[in-house]
Order: structure tokens, then sequence, then C-alpha cells
């Protein structure tokens, strides 16, 4: 398996530009299954995640022409495979997102329960409560999911989700695309990857309104054509960076990144000292100017506190004098990285879904386990200021889901090597 040596490094100075949202080229790369004619996706990520969802969408039936290392052209027959294919939905919980355009598009969908993870159960029964409501008969058996519309076709419901969730509020609302009538989503998500997907469906002929806020109107078509789109900034990569920036109390200057999303990561790194500026050619991190101080976090839905950021902000707060809290209320077992960051030295209790963290400790290079895609980054940024050496095994959770990430630090004078075994 390949690890990470993460050397410890001097303050990180320089520039980074940000790569396409993972979290929103994979919706949108279903959402293509919905139109009659060729997407075009721009600004597309070079990620793990991104081949398989290809992988999935070609075993549907998809053309998928690389125009360029980051321009996708994704084109379906007229007819489409209805069934995704066990081994690819199984590599990765997105592929779920196929359900609601095929169940749309063909009035059939047969999709493998996606796995849970380390950071919780992950279960699917709000994008089920949203299909039922649309008319759909489901059926789940042998770890399948099979979703029916009735024979006149699926038709427009008012469906309330119990917790806004990401997945659910894309699933359904793709599905409600080509419904009969009109479909509210009540308590949605409101993430700018909902927004990203909304603005690419309505692109390709979807009538939606309310994207970004907490419901959202869809009056069903009967056909969506191709459309071309360009994928937003990713928000979290974007956090990782600002933080790559604070905790080794650097200079650095971030490309591509859409400040709004990220308003929550800012205030709190003003919170405790880092300077954090919008200019010109994009978003400057200053953290070398003053000592920094404690804060507290508290993960919830956007335009809460991101989930995501979580772990690489508990990383840099082990580095700040004071106690420092954290709450993870998105996610019921997403504290698996403080039993690594302590065994690096760093003092973290826990009770249940709180933190705290006592910060200004000295961290030593350890053998680490990255538990998920952001526990993994946060371990990098805590190598990056821990004495010595850090090895990060399990790192293909990392690859996953950050495009060029150690070429990213080593521009920005960190010192990261990526060992093959
Ligand atoms: C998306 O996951 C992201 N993944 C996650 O990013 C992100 O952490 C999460 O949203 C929250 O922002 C992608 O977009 C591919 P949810 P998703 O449904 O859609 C509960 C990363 O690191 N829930 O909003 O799966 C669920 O158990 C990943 O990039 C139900 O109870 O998240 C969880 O506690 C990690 N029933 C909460 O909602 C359901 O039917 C949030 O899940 C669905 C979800």
């Amino acid at each position: 398996m390949a690890r990470f040596l993460v050397q410890k490094s001097e303050p990180l100075n320089g520039e980074v530009k940000i790569s396409g949202a993972k979290n929103a080229v994979l919706p949108l790369m279903a959402a293509a299954l919905l139109s009659e004619g060729t997407c075009r996706i721009m600004e597309v990520p070079q990620l793990k995640d991104v081949e398989v969802m290809k992988d999935i969408l070609i075993s549907l039936g998809a053309t998928i022409e690389e125009v360029e290392e980051d321009i996708l052209d994704i084109s379906f027959p007229d007819v489409i495979e209805n069934e995704a294919d066990y081994d690819l939905v199984s590599k990765m919980r997105a592929s779920f997102l196929v359900m609601g355009p095929l169940l749309s598009r063909t009035g059939r969908a047969k999709v493998h329960m996606p796995g849970g993870c380390t950071i919780g159960a992950r279960p699917i029964d709000l994008h089920l409560k949203g299909f039922r409501a649309l008319g759909a008969e489901i059926i789940q058996k042998d770890n399948y999911v099979e979703a029916i519309a009735p024979e006149g076709g699926l038709v427009g419901e008012s469906v309330y989700l119990d917790f806004p969730s990401v997945g659910a509020t894309e699933n359904i609302m793709m599905c409600a695309a080509l419904a009969q009538g009109t479909t509210y989503i009540v308590n949605a998500a409101e993430e700018p990857e909902i927004v990203d997907l909304a603005n690419f469906l309505n692109k390709m002929g979807a009538r939606i309104k309310g994207a970004g806020t907490d419901t959202i109107k869809i009056e069903g078509v009967t056909s969506m054509k191709g459309a071309y789109h360009t994928v937003i900034p990713d928000r979290i990569e974007a956090g990782t960076f600002m933080l790559a920036g604070a905790i080794t109390r650097g200079q650095i200057l971030i490309h591509n990144i859409v400040p709004d999303h990220v308003k929550p990561i800012t205030a709190k790194l003003r919170e405790c000292g880092v300077i954090v500026e919008m200019g010109d050619e994009g978003m400057y991190v200053v953290a070398d100017q003053k000592p920094l101080r404690a804060t507290d976090i508290k993960t919830l839905p956007y335009p809460g506190f991101p989930t995501d950021i979580q772990s690489p902000f508990m990383a840099f707060l082990t580095t700040v004098e004071g106690s420092s809290t954290v709450i993870e209320t998105v996610f019921e077992n997403r504290f698996m990285h403080v039993a690594e960051l302590n065994r690096m030295g760093a003092n973290i209790k826990t009770s249940g879904n709180k933190a705290i963290i006592h910060g200004g400790r000295h961290l030593e290079g350890a053998q680490v386990i990255a538990t998920d895609l952001r526990a993994g980054a946060a371990l990098v940024l805590a190598g990056l200021v821990a004495d010595g050496t850090t090895e990060i095994s399990e790192i293909y959770h990392v690859e996953r889901g950050y495009e060029k990430f150690i070429n990213k630090f080593k521009a920005l004078g960190a010192s990261i090597l990526r060992i093959d075994d």
C-alpha cells in the first residue's frame, strides 16, 4: 500500500490553484443520464472517484470522451442500461447518485446498497423516501435497491427531509426533473454543490427554483438536452489549503476560490488571529504576524461550519495555545483522526460528539493511519509541523479526493514523499 512521508516543513509560502469540486462533479456526471444530447463538463478534477463514476456511467451505456485533461463529453444512447455494476458501485458511496436520474429517465433503477464507511452508517432512507413520494415502488433485496416507476410515470409531490441530506436532495432533484407535475423538497440541503447541480440541470432544460435555500421547487419537463457546465471550485480543498497556511504559520495565496463558499472557515480562522483577505488575484492567508489563539467549532449543514473541514481544523487547533472544543453534529463517528493526532503528541479528549483540544503542545512525527479522506489530509497538515517524519498509511483515501495533492503542497515548500510499497 502507498504511504506519505511528511517532513517537518518551513512555514508554507507561495500560491496554489484550487481544482473543481469532487462533491460537485460527481452529481453533475450522474445528471448526464437525464440528457438526450451530449453534456460537456469542464474543470473536472483528476480523481479516483471521477474515474469510478466514469466507469459506472460507461457500464450504463455512456460514451465518454476526454476532450482535454479536465473536459469530459458524456452522452447516452436512447436505451440505457438501468442496473449499475455491483463491483463499481461498491467502490464509492456517491455512485448511489445514479439512482435518481436512472429512475427518472428509464422508469427503473437497480443499484447496489452503498456501503457505510468509517465516519458513519450513512443510510439512504431519505433518498428512498423521495423516490416513494414520487410514486416509485422500492424493493430492497440481496443488498440491492430497486426502484420502479408506476405505469403512468412518476408524479411530482412534496417531500420533507428529516435531515438536510446533500445526497438525498441531489437524488430527489434529479428524479423529479422528468416527473409529471411539481415537486417540492422541503428542508433541502443548501450546499453550493446543490446550486451547481441545479444550474446544470436548468441548462439541460429542467425547471428548478430555490436551490441554495431550504425549499427547492422542481417542475417536471418531458425531456432534457445536452449542456455545457464548469464545475465550481472545491471549497473543501480550499479550506484544507487555508489551514495548511495557518498551521505552518506561513503566507499563501489561493487561486480559484469562491469566498462565499468558505465563509465559516474564514470566520473561524480570523477568530484564531489568522489574516484572511480576498484580493484581486485570490485569497491571502497570512498566519505569521502574531501568536494565534484557540476557538470552538461546531459542524452543521451549510451554511454552517462544514463537517469535511472538522478534522483538518482540529489538526490546526492542536498547535494553538489554549483549549478548543470541536462538536461534530453531521456524522456519528467522525473523530477517528483523534487517536492518530494523539499518537503525534496532541492532547485531545473526546466524549460523544465533543472533542476538547488542549493546544500548543509540540507534535512528534509518528506512524499514523488515514481513516477517511479528510482525516488523511488532517494528518498531512499535522505532519508539516511535527518534529521528524510522519508516515501516513492508507493514503488511497486522500488521493480519491484531492487532485495533485502532493504537487500542490510541494509548490508551497512542503516536503512530502509518496512511497509505493
Ligand atoms: C455528502 O455526503 C458529501 N459527499 C460528504 O463529503 C459530506 O461530508 C456530506 O455530504 C455532508 O456535507 C459527496 O457529496 C459525494 P448527507 P452525503 O446525506 O450526501 C444522514 C467527503 O469527504 N442521512 O448530507 O452522503 C447521514 O447519516 C465526503 O468529501 C440520513 O440519515 O451526506 C449523515 O449523518 C464525506 N439518511 C447526514 O445525513 C439519508 O438518507 C449527512 O449525510 C441520507 C443521509
